[in-house]
């Protein structure tokens, strides 16, 4: 699998949205991401239903769903009724992750699980089998623009076995300072999902600019 560059629109320049998601739709991006905040599970409030809907009309390009919330299994169909093509939600915020990834599946999306720095990857053990997704936090979720943190190119290595073991071919995502400098080396270890908002949006030369240059810096 060649790896996918998921470019998150919690950077972008929200009035102009739908030009911004076609911009790096355009240049070439795979997924658009989308990250959704309660300020309960982390300290910031983003984006919802509405705006996934929003993003989902502007593109045929797969959305992946982020959701940094308590009590996500609330808002699974909402999100998916919204046109989310993958739904992750926290370990950390999942008493009963199971059932939570069986109605994610059950909705119709595929189902991601994501894991804090602090928490381990063997937490996912019992679930493995169960995944399309894990997403490898590589900063403590919250915000964009936040300096990476190496120790998830480790867990990222971690997640690879562990899914292997468990005879799973979900993918895994990596989400946090992600930029042309460390892609490669997060792919080396086992991603195939680049999670990227500053370095798409903020890039000097624009998103498109960005996207070309997470792709050059993956060849
Ligand atoms: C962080 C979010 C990330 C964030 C990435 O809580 O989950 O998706 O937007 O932004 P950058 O790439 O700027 O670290
Ligand atoms: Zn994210």
């Amino acid at each position: 699998m060649s790896p996918l560059i998921a470019p998150s629109i919690l950077s972008a320049d929200f009035a102009r949205l739908g030009e911004d998601v076609s911009t790096v739709v355009g240049a070439g991006a795979d997924w658009i991401h989308v990250d959704v905040m309660d300020g309960h599970f982390v300290p910031n409030i983003t984006l919802g239903p509405a705006i996934t809907a929003a993003v989902q009309k502007v593109t045929p390009t797969p959305v992946d769903v982020h959701l940094m919330i308590e009590n996500p299994e609330r808002y699974i169909a909402d999100f998916v009724n919204a046109g989310a093509d993958v739904v992750t939600v926290h370990q950390e915020a999942c008493p009963h992750l199971h059932r939570t990834i069986q109605l994610i599946r059950d909705a119709g999306a595929r189902a991601g699980v994501a894991i804090n720095p602090a928490t381990p990857v063997s937490t996912l053990r019992e679930v493995a089998a169960d995944l399309d997704l894990v997403l490898v936090m590589s900063v403590n979720p919250g915000f964009g623009g936040q300096a990476f943190i190496p120790a998830a190119v480790r867990k990222i290595e971690e997640a690879r076995e562990l899914l292997s073991s468990a005879g799973s071919e979900a993918r895994i995502e990596v989400d946090g300072g992600v930029d042309a400098s460390n892609a490669a080396r997060l792919v080396e270890a086992g991603a195939d999902v680049l999670v990227a908002g500053s370095a798409v949006f903020g890039h000097t030369d624009g998103a498109a600019a960005g996207v070309r240059a997470l792709r050059a810096a993956l060849s």
